[in-house]
């Protein structure tokens, strides 16, 4: 019977020590690259006017593109992640006094982010992280619709540099691929010159603030 129990008890360990062997992904290590590719989703929440029409307001509305971000893990906790993507395509809503000309512009911008990363160790598959860095924005493209661009309307959005907030996880399911999301904020503003042709009108230094929340579900495969 002792037997038995100790034969039991050792085939038990056994079982046990060959589960805990098992394709045990670690926590990320020193010199992992973590690379996730997924729909991201820009998600302003501020505003701005143009000077000399009084009441005026514009905004810009969200957009979803492809998001590729890839972390370079310098320690076991400490990343460094760089964020890139597709092209995102705004369409900017006119409101306030103006708002009889609806969504009166569109633009396309990139925002490639640079952040720092504290990665947690809670083990082998859930990979939570923050980050702090910088946020960079190419508005380009910018054009004008509707009556505006009927009556010669211009506009230009010049870059933006700010700071960038961000909160992730990732679940890494089997041998090095993970899902993961990642929200981050970002300090986004940009001076605004519309130029009206036919009203000889010129209205330049416009701050407007996009300031959005910016949303990623990606894939990842860690190497
Ligand atoms: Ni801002």
């Amino acid at each position: 019977m002792k037997t038995k129990i100790t034969k039991t008890i050792s085939a038990l360990v056994l079982a046990g020590s060959a589960l805990l062997a098992l394709p045990a992904a670690n926590a990320y290590q020193a010199g992992d690259w973590i690379v996730r590719a997924g729909a991201a989703g820009v998600y302003p929440t501020g505003d701005g006017s143009i000077k000399g029409i009084s009441g005026s307001k514009v905004e810009a509305d969200s957009a979803w593109s492809l998001g590729i971000n890839g972390t370079y893990m310098a320690t076991d906790n400490f990343g460094i992640e760089l964020l890139a993507a597709w092209p995102f395509t705004h369409d900017i809503k006119c409101k306030g006094s103006i708002s009889a000309l609806g969504t009166c512009a569109e633009t396309k911008h990139l925002p490639p982010t640079l952040t720092a990363q504290y990665h947690f160790n809670t083990g082998p598959n859930w990979h939570p992280f923050l980050g702090i860095g910088l946020n960079y924005t190419y508005f380009f493209d910018e054009e004008t619709k509707g009556d505006l661009k009927s009556a010669g309307g211009d506009l230009s959005l010049d870059s933006s540099w700010g700071l960038a907030l961000e909160a992730g996880l990732d679940y890494e399911f089997s041998n090095n691929w993970l899902v993961g999301a990642q929200v981050y904020w970002m300090d986004i503003d940009t001076d605004a010159t519309l130029k009206i042709k036919d009203l000889g009108f010129k209205s330049s230094g416009n701050e407007v603030s996009i300031d959005p929340w910016v949303y990623m579900i990606s894939i990842g495969y860690k190497f």
